[in-house]
């Protein structure tokens, strides 16, 4: 299919989960796409896989410069940049406020907050001088509500909500529009690396992630990263043209409130008690 004939892609966090689900749709449906990451091995592999329509180039989304050379290798060659997807991500920190280490809590600020703005600096440097393209952020549920991740992540993915709206707001009157999608529970590595483990160990994680998300949405099963990849793909398409400044829950529902079947069980249990109690 050819959905996105002819665009060309910059993707962060295309190593892996829904960065790397997004790499592969988008080149199916005919686009570009440079893959950017800090895991060079499944980068470069994945990279390899998809062909002539793709490359990889290491970046340190937090670092300074280091997204310009994803777009100039877009620029240099496949002509140019239509799309930028900042969705690279770490979990950040688990603890208690007490317990939160600073330089952990900085570094997932840097990767998240600071890695999106300076991607969007990044792109609008070459986007807004053409009077098109789309920028998609990739931010969370934890940005929308409490309690679905840490403390510094869950702030860094509402700053990005934000900073969605504030950039889409500016950038928009030049025809670039920003949008940002926030995942509910999505089978990948992520999880994995919150406990620990290495990119590679962490991959093999995600069946049991998925059996473990299965249930906390009102639709049953876990998020898979193609449902991202997919509304990636119309944000970056026409098709989404008077779209901008959003920040789109892709979450089977998550983000609606505690699920029927969990309340109802609930408020179930609470009527047997105060009926028990009225005839006591
Ligand atoms: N999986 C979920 O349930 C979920 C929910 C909400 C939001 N998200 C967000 O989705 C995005 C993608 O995460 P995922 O679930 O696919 O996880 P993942 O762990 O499978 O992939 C994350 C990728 O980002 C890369 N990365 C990490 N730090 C980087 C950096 N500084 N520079 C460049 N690349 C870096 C990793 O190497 C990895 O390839 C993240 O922003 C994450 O916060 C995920």
């Amino acid at each position: 299919m050819d959905r996105l004939a002819g665009t060309r892609a910059v993707i962060t966090g295309a190593a892996s989960g829904i960065g790397e689900a997004t790499s592969r749709l988008f080149v199916a449906e005919g686009a570009t796409v440079v893959l950017a990451d800090v895991d060079d091995a499944r980068g470069e592999r994945i990279a390899g896989e998809l062909g002539d329509r793709a490359r990889f180039v290491r970046v340190d989304v937090a670092e300074e410069g280091a997204i310009e050379a994803a777009i100039g290798t877009s620029v240099d060659e496949f002509g140019g940049l239509d799309c930028l997807f900042n969705n690279a991500g770490n979990p950040g920190s688990l603890g208690r406020v007490e317990e939160i280490d600073m330089a952990e809590f900085d570094r997932t600020v840097a990767v998240h907050l600071r890695g999106v703005f300076l991607g969007i600096r990044a792109a609008a440097r070459v986007l807004r001088p053409q009077g098109r393209g789309s920028i998609i952020n990739t931010s969370s549920v934890a940005g929308l509500g409490a309690n679905y991740a840490g403390h510094d992540y869950s702030a860094s993915k509402a700053a990005i909500a934000h900073l969605t709206r504030t950039t889409a707001n500016e950038l928009g009157e030049d025809g670039v529009r920003v949008n940002a999608i926030c995942p509910g529970g999505i089978a990948t590595s992520i999880f994995g690396r919150a406990a620990g483990l290495d990119a590679e160990r962490a991959q093999g994680t995600i069946d049991t992630m998925a059996a473990v998300l299965a249930d906390i949405a009102p639709i049953r099963r876990a998020g898979q990263p193609l449902d991202i990849a997919e509304c990636a793909l119309w944000l970056a398409s026409d098709a989404s043209s008077f779209v901008n400044g959003q920040a789109i829950a892709v979450d089977g529902g998550l983000i609606t409130g505690p699920t029927y079947r969990t309340s109802r069980a609930r408020s179930e249990g609470a009527v047997g008690l105060l009926s028990a109690s009225g005839e006591s």
